[in-house]
């Protein structure tokens, strides 16, 4: 494996679709082995943008926008961060060797829609996941909780993320509200939802998986500890590694990963979604890319889920090495500004072992992510008290 000169005639030059702070962190961790990084957001001065070698904003729903971004600047790998991107020009840039996407273009298009993941894992590879349907008008709707998902359930549009558009539905009247928010919070004007059946777990966890190039030059998957988390209206608040298990539903967590990431293919991070009652197991959702619960990583494990990643992408060998209990709590934006100004952060710090991460978002909202509190401690109860104190003392305020 060779890299280039970053700016250099033989520069290994990677292209990030998304450059939020996830993406943030895996350009940091390409940076450093000397990657020239073109990160691409939808508005400019993203988290990413800020610390790659070239900023670019486009709209990634756009096929021709995207296609001629990678014909212009063309990278050797180009690496999703999001999933609201037009992945059918992947599809094809993939298929013309144009560039090698990350895992695999096919990961890349199943996953950004619901129905693409879920049919594939419950249908095709008969794994264990809640019931579920879907549907395109509220009639439908009704029809299908009425004949077989029940009650209580979940709405969500076939394509949202962290939680936009999601909903319960306890009873028959509240059909309705879920299938009107449903239809506001979908990422594109789209009328198709699906409705799941609520699993009454005991605990969720992402089960980070990776697929790297092994010695022997082939891939080989490689699990990480599982990271428990605490969501609310379907977006992460906390999350702490290592979560704890019963043998057997970690085995049974990992099995379902190898399944799910096997079919996906291609090398790099996945975050596979679990839900866990006793010794029971079910598939939520998959991220064929870093996940956000995984922050935690940048504390708990000696190589960060970012890293890992840009390791894996790159051909490198990779080192799921735990370092250490660790935790994660969000830090929001708790007003409506821009240029915000972060307040407490000294007393955060003085919490012990803990880390603060900024963002640098450009606009604050009241439930938007502006930064991370991370903090190791003796135990995962402990280092989420830490993480929880030190997220609590940073205070972002609007400035005249
Ligand atoms: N069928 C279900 N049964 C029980 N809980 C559920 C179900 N579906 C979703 N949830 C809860 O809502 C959370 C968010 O759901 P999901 O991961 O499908 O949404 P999302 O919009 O993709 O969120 P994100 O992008 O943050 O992963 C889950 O982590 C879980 O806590
Ligand atoms: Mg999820």
């Amino acid at each position: 494996m060779r890299i280039g000169t970053p700016l250099a005639p033989g520069a290994t030059r990677i292209m990030l679709l998304g450059a939020g702070e996830l993406g943030k962190e895996v350009i940091i961790a390409l940076q450093r082995l000397g990657v020239e990084v073109i990160a691409v957001d939808r508005y400019p001065d993203a988290p990413g943008h800020q610390v790659a070698h070239h900023a670019r904003v486009i709209d990634m729903t756009d096929p021709a926008a995207l296609r001629a971004l990678v014909e212009r600047e063309r990278p050797q790998f180009v690496v999703p961060e999001i999933e609201a991107i037009a992945t059918d020009a992947l599809v094809e840039i993939e298929r013309e060797g144009l560039a090698e996407v990350i895992p695999t273009a096919r990961a890349a298009r199943l996953t950004m829609n619901r129905e693409g993941i879920r049919r594939l894992v419950a249908e095709e590879l008969e794994l264990p996941t809640s019931r579920y349907a879907f549907a395109e008008s509220l009639n439908q709707l009704k029809q299908a909780i009425d004949g077989g998902i029940g009650y209580p359930c979940v709405v969500k549009p076939v394509m949202s993320s962290s939680g936009k558009g999601q909903s319960t539905v306890n009873a028959p009247e509240d059909a309705a509200r879920a299938w009107d928010y449903a239809m506001s919070g979908g990422r594109v004007r789209q009328t198709r939802v699906i409705v799941e059946e609520m699993i009454r777990f005991d605990y969720e966890i992402t089960q980070l998986t990776v697929r790297a190039v092994g010695e022997s030059g082939s891939v080989e998957t490689h699990f990480c500890e599982p990271i428990g988390h605490v969501q609310e209206k379907g977006d992460y608040v906390e999350s702490w590694q290592p979560h704890p298990m019963s043998p057997l539903a970690l085995e049974r967590s990992r099995a379902i990963a190898k399944r799910v990431t096997d079919s996906l293919g291609g090398r790099g991070i996945f975050g596979v979604e679990l839900f866990v009652k006793g010794d029971h197991v079910w598939f939520s959702e998959v991220s064929p890319r870093p996940h956000d619960t995984g922050m935690v990583t940048m504390v708990s494990q000696v190589q960060s889920e970012f890293e890992l990643h840009a390791r894996a992408v790159l051909g490198l060998p990779v080192s799921v090495a735990p370092r250490a209990p660790g935790a994660s709590a969000v830090i929001y934006g708790g007003v409506e500004a821009k240029g915000v100004v972060y307040e407490g952060i000294d007393e955060a710090l003085r919490v012990p072992q803990s880390e603060v991460r900024l963002f640098g978002k450009p606009e604050a909202h009241l439930r938007r992510r502006m930064g991370v509190a991370l903090a190791n401690g003796p135990d995962v109860g402990e280092a989420r008290r830490r993480a929880k104190d030190a997220a609590a003392k940073v205070k972002p305020v609007a400035v005249a």
